[in-house]
């Protein structure tokens, strides 16, 4: 099978290309090295530096392969509030033209990179993929659109996907074949590994007095390469079985901001400098998955999702990245 991989220099689209040539899968990787790092891309992966906006160049990319995994969007929840329009053009425009270049070239089977975010502030903290969609930023929107869009791609050109909703994307290749640390990152993790090496002096836990265990907030942490295998089985599903899914990835564990804080520092044996903060605006008090449909459908099961597992990886990277100077 060879597999066009849009976003693949990015942090979780390298690992599932890592994922993929491992299942013997011929991997092309489009990327526009906008967030992509060249440092992430594997030496038996072809490369074509282009942009999902660039048809002609994102056409040619097309020629010749069986599926297509999407990854390349902008993620940035804060920034989508203020930029929309990036947003669209990125996001929804974006998309749109990676399907428009699959029917072009008779390409069927897409997996694409869909988020937890469509789900909003939901009134219940266990989801599952009927629970309702009200996306409160225009990132989540953003996807949410995109899934329509794929419905209709599905019975207007059948097209067959399949979306994955992803939890809380944390970790990175135990064996450190992935190596460029995200840029500016604004999420829990790296920001904790940042304190840690003092990139940041301190950090600030958003929220101390939400309904959980502690009074911070809990998340569903899932190991990049956990999601890499499902997209693998995903690109699998799409062949023996033809048919459209949307599926959570999740480990259906929660964890809150202090557990994780509290980890990272026994695991490290390192001081995590932070303070206790206000909440910030949109964060609901706790997000789980139910990942029971990836399990049937697909046979996935996160398996490099341990707390320890997760952060031991991530620190091993910021170690080697950040811990000589
Ligand atoms: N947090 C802090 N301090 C920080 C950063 C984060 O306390 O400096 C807290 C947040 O308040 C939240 C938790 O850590 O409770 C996780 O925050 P992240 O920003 O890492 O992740 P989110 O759960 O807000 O969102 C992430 C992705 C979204 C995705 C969503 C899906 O960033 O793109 O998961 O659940 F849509």
């Amino acid at each position: 099978m060879r597999v066009l991989v849009v976003g693949g220099a990015g942090y979780i689209g390298s690992h599932v290309v890592k994922e993929l040539l491992s299942h013997g899968v011929e991997v092309r990787v489009y990327d526009n090295l906008s967030t992509g790092q060249t440092i992430n891309l594997f030496e038996n992966a072809e490369f074509i530096e282009g942009d999902i906006l660039d048809i002609p160049t994102l056409e040619k990319a097309m020629q010749g392969v069986d599926g297509v995994v999407h990854l390349a969007a902008k993620k940035a929840v804060g920034e989508s509030m203020m930029h929309p329009d990036m947003y669209a053009l990125n996001n929804l425009n974006g998309t749109v033209n990676v399907l428009n270049a699959m029917v072009k070239n008779n390409v069927k089977y897409f997996v694409f990179s869909s988020t937890a975010a469509v789900y909003g502030m939901p009134d219940r903290s266990i989801l599952d993929e009927t629970t309702p969609l009200d996306p409160i930023n225009f990132y989540g929107f953003s996807k949410k659109m995109i899934e329509e869009v794929l419905s209709w791609y599905d019975r207007l050109k059948d097209i067959k996907f399949v979306a994955l909703r992803y939890f809380n994307a944390v970790g990175y290749d135990a064996e450190g074949d992935v190596k460029g640390m995200e840029k500016n990152p604004q999420n829990l993790l790296p920001i904790v590994m940042e304190t840690i090496f003092s990139v940041r002096p301190q950090m600030t836990v958003f929220g101390s007095d939400y309904p959980t265990k502690d009074g911070t907030c809990v998340r569903d942490y899932i190991h990049v390469s956990d999601l890499a295998s499902a997209h693998y089985l995903a690109l699998e599903y799409l062949k023996k079985e033809n048919q459209s899914q949307i599926l959570n990835l999740g480990t259906g564990t929660g964890h809150s901001v202090k557990e994780m804080i509290d980890e990272t520092e026994r695991v490290t044996g390192k001081k995590v400098n932070y303070k206790m903060g206000d909440r910030r605006p949109g964060d609901p008090a706790a997000l789980m998955a139910v990942s029971l449909k990836a399990n049937e459908l697909l046979g996935w099961k996160p398996v490099h999702s341990s707390l320890e597992n997760i952060i031991q990886t991530t620190y091993q990277l910021y170690q080697k990245e950040l811990g000589k100077n």
